[in-house]
């Protein structure tokens, strides 16, 4: 197996022995293609229950694309998904899963307040009733852990890209998800709100909820990362102890974006279409400097 230089922290070694049970998500030799191109090629990935699991690589490498159709948001050309051991097809526990897509410009055009939109995290919990004294509560402590509260009147329009960021965490978070995909929940966040998400992602790792997660810097979430998957034009290259941070704890001139992993081992690739790249050939993990 891999034998990159380990990142793995006694923090998140210390949950290894749950690594083995069940799986809450797995990819098996998926294939997608978006427009005319083949975006995923054979992926294959599992994130078992309790599993912090970074998916890396260089942008357009796939990572959001994999991440969406594991919500049922791209087909699959060929491959197969499960959620909680049940194929993607059949899967209709949402509430069980929460979802923080990649930060993106676009407006949605309906003006909503923080807490209208953290609040509709909770709504697949909600679909028999108005919303209890329960949901009410998630809804204030995941506005609150994101530092929000004085602004949870306010539409979301008048925030900031990072506050609309942390709003979209507090969305996930108050679904009390037992499956937390995130895609670059740390894109456009300052540093302070980033040790905040960190401690409070660090709170639901222990109490169990899973997550899979799209990084471009391991930062500090570096210390609750079991596993790193990395992926290169569609394609698994690396699957095993999260690198070290490129540019964090090597020399500079090794720092450009998406330098080399030292002492790679890739794992085995079986699937046509996914050739393990030449040896030597530096890994690239899209981690930035
Ligand atoms: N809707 C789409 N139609 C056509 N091509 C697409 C579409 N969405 C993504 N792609 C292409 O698929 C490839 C993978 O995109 P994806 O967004 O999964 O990459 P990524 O690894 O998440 O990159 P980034 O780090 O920039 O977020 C890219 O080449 C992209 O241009
Ligand atoms: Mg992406």
């Amino acid at each position: 197996m891999a034998t990159v230089e380990s990142g793995q922290t006694a923090e998140a070694a210390q949950r290894t022995p749950e690594r083995r049970s069940a799986p809450v998500v797995t990819v098996r030799g998926a294939r997608a293609t978006l427009g005319s191109r083949p975006v995923l090629r054979g992926i294959d990935l599992a994130v078992h229950s309790g599993e912090v699991v970074a998916l890396l690589g260089a942008n357009g490498s796939g990572k959001s694309t994999a991440v969406r159709s594991v919500i049922g948001q791209v087909p699959l050309t060929d491959g197969e998904i499960t959620l909680f051991s049940t194929p993607l097809r059949r899967f209709r526990d949402w509430a069980r899963v929460g979802y923080v897509p990649q930060r993106t410009t676009a407006a949605s055009g309906v003006p909503a307040t923080v807490r209208e939109v953290v609040a509709s995290g909770r709504l697949s919990r909600t679909r028999f009733g108005l919303p209890g004294k329960a949901d009410r509560a998630a809804v204030e402590r995941a506005i609150e852990l994101v530092g929000l509260t004085d602004r949870a009147k306010d539409s979301v329009e008048a925030l900031s890209g990072g506050q609309h960021q942390r709003v979209l965490i507090a969305r996930a978070l108050a679904a009390g998800p037992e499956l937390l995909i995130m895609d670059e929940p740390m894109a456009g966040v300052d540093l302070a709100s980033q040790d905040i998400l960190a401690a409070t992602l660090r709170e639901q790792v222990a109490a169990g909820t899973t997550v899979l997660l799209v990084l471009h810097e391991l930062g500090a979430l570096e210390p609750l990362i079991d596993r790193a998957v990395v992926l290169r034009d569609g394609c698994v290259v690396h699957d095993g102890p999260p690198p070290r941070a490129v540019g964090q704890h090597s020399s500079p001139s090794s720092s450009s974006r998406g330098g080399p992993m030292p002492g790679h081992d890739p794992s085995p690739l079986t699937n046509p279409g996914c050739h393990p790249h030449a040896a030597g050939e530096p890994l690239r993990t899209g981690l930035l400097s």
